[in-house]
């Protein structure tokens, strides 16, 4: 029998106290736990990018991070980026301007990982923009759109 553990996970800045079986992944956690449903399954195994986080800063994929992993650590969703008065984040707002999404659920994953992309200085061109967006799937084929969204936010950034 699997026993619950008791974890305190800093998300957005607040701690969130919650009780998870060792197995359950950060990405579920969030989502059934939390009701922090911003952050997407795609696929469960790693390949799709729709969960993407940031954990200390650094693009993680939720659906492979255990919860228990990430105590201690700093959790940022698509839910924490707006400014606290309700501005957007200048990725996300480049995307808006830029039709940067269809659907919308590859979204919050792109924004995160574009987030990154720009501070891990992997903006420098619209070819190393798509290579280093290209853990981020997107059925709805923004991908053009999603290059211009990011490259003006890289811009902006400088
Ligand atoms: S749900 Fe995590 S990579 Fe697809
Ligand atoms: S906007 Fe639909 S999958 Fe990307």
């Amino acid at each position: 029998m699997t026993h619950s553990i008791p974890l305190t996970l800093d998300i957005n800045g607040s701690p969130h106290t919650l009780s998870v079986e060792p197995r359950v992944t950060l990405l579920d956690a969030l989502r059934e736990q939390l009701q922090l449903t911003g952050t997407k399954k795609g696929c469960d195994q790693g390949q799709c990018g729709a969960c993407t986080v940031l954990v200390d800063g650094r693009r993680v994929l939720s659906c492979l991070t255990l919860a228990v992993q990430a105590e201690g650590c700093e959790i940022t969703t698509i839910e924490g980026i707006a400014g606290e008065n309700g501005d957007l984040h200048p990725v996300q707002a480049a995307f808006l301007e830029h039709d940067a999404f269809q659907c919308g659920y590859c979204t919050p994953g792109q924004i995160l990982s574009a987030v990154a992309c720009i501070r891990e200085g992997h903006a420098g061109s619209d070819a190393e923009i798509r290579e280093y967006m290209s853990g981020n799937l997107c059925r709805c084929g923004a991908y053009n759109t999603i290059v211009g969204a990011v490259r003006q936010a890289a811009e902006a950034s400088r």
